[in-house]
């Protein structure tokens, strides 16, 4: 019976194959979940899927990128054919260059429609590994209503913030709004907490953890007076459990109503805003402040890409989707349902996006100025730099040693690790 089956099946893909009609493939696609990804994936390919006779299979990960990374990196070392397209951080480029395809003949008309620097960022010694499909910079989300009824106006700093934050949350306390804190953001032990500090760091005027040039500069006042304004918050301004927030944690109490001010990246305003929301209309985004005295802010550059498998058993379909979900058709339905910034320049003149999702448009020079974590300097150590930094950083804001100390000890262990090649 299955033996009939199965002839019966070869014979009909057989006779596909004779009339020129392909033959329906499934990818299998690999990707983090955050807010309302996987549902809003299925629209976003659903044009491809009609257009081809091909089908997807999204394979959902964790959303921290930190507990993606650990994944992909084992599977692919071990040549892992079940998996054909990977959605993949910024960051990871340089790390995971030799198990994709090189996407640049493929995406030849595609790539000049993107910005430059997003290309560049994904090209590793002349190979396109990976075709970016948006890109992330966060804002500081703020309750209009909460500050209009509390006299109180949008912080410029992030010493304003915090006393803003305390404000608004010892009035909104006294009148019974037992709940309610002032400031969520991400500070668990992962790539998001990296994220956050180097927001802090450079925003105070103490660098880049590590320059463009490979120098080590993160031991230094500036750097240490950040964390050390960002330690007050715990428990203060900003729950206990901040300490093992990621995105989504953070989003939860901001979209329950329950956050006067929250740092998040662009995919938060959508859900914000949408019908089932308790704060929709109710808040707006500005860029991060800046602090100690320093007048710039400074945002972290983001984003995820798509990159083909170099294991795939269809490496064309999945290239042809890869390009698909790069195109400015998918991105125009991404940012529309997910309020992700495109990485295609026209889109942000597009109209539709800017009357249903406003952050996009004006986020553009945002994410133009955003500085980018050290992974081109340190290459393949890049997640070990990053680890060693978001952990000093974790343990300063729990209280185990102070910042100075752990920035010492950090200093240290990043010179030796620069010491064994990077
Ligand atoms: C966002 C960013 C990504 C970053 C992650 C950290 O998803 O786009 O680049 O690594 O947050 O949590």
């Amino acid at each position: 019976m299955i033996k009939n089956l199965k002839i019966r099946a070869l014979s009909v893909a057989t006779a596909l194959l004779l009339s020129g009609v392909a033959y329906a493939e499934n990818i299998n696609y690999v990707s983090g979940v955050t807010g309302n990804a996987l549902e809003n994936f299925k629209e976003i390919v659903a044009p491809w899927e009609k257009s081809t006779g091909n089908s997807v299979t999204f394979v959902p990960m964790p959303s921290s990128s930190t507990d993606q990374f650990g994944q992909y990196r084992l599977w692919l070392a071990a040549g892992n054919k079940d998996i054909d397209i990977y959605q993949t951080d910024v960051i990871w480029a340089p790390q995971l260059a030799e198990q994709f395809i090189d996407l640049a003949d493929a995406a030849k008309d595609l790539a000049p429609k993107h910005f430059k620097s997003i290309i560049e960022s994904q090209t590793v010694n002349g190979k396109l590994v990976a075709l970016p499909i948006f890109t992330d910079a966060p804002a500081l989300y703020y309750r209009t209503d909460l500050l209009e009824k509390h006299g109180a106006s949008i912080p410029k700093t992030w010493e304003e913030l915090t006393t803003t934050a305390q404000m608004v949350q010892d009035a909104e306390r006294a009148e019974g709004n037992a709940d309610i804190w002032g400031f969520v953001w991400q500070g668990n032990a992962y790539e998001g907490l990296t994220c956050n500090a180097l927001e802090w760091v450079k925003s105070f005027g103490g660098g880049q953890i590590i320059e463009a040039d490979g120098t080590i500069s993160i031991n230094n006042v500036k750097a240490i007076a950040a964390i050390d304004l960002v330690k007050t918050w715990v428990g203060s301004i900003s729950p206990e459990g901040v300490l093992a927030y990621q995105e989504e944690e953070a989003r939860g109490v901001w979209q329950t109503g329950n956050a006067v001010f929250m740092r998040n990246w662009p995919y938060a305003y959508g859900l914000g805003n949408g019908d089932d929301s308790p704060i929709k209309g109710k808040f707006d985004v500005v860029p991060l402040p800046t602090g100690g005295g320093h007048d710039t802010s400074a945002a972290t550059l983001g984003g995820w890409n798509v990159a083909v498998s170099k294991y795939s058993e269809h490496i064309d379909i999945a290239t042809s989707l890869a390009v698909y979900l790069a195109s400015e058709e998918a991105q125009k339905t991404r940012a529309l349902v997910s309020s992700n910034l495109p990485t295609i320049v026209a889109l942000y003149d597009d109209a539709d996006i800017a009357r249903e999702q406003p952050i996009i448009p004006s986020w553009k020079s945002v994410f133009l100025q955003a500085v980018p974590r050290p992974s081109a300097p340190t290459k393949s150590k890049y997640n070990e730099v990053s680890s060693k930094f978001w952990s000093a950083v974790h343990s300063s804001l729990s209280g185990d040693g102070t910042t100075a100390e752990n920035f010492e000890i950090l200093e240290a262990d990043l010179q030796d690790l620069k010491g064994s090649g990077w």
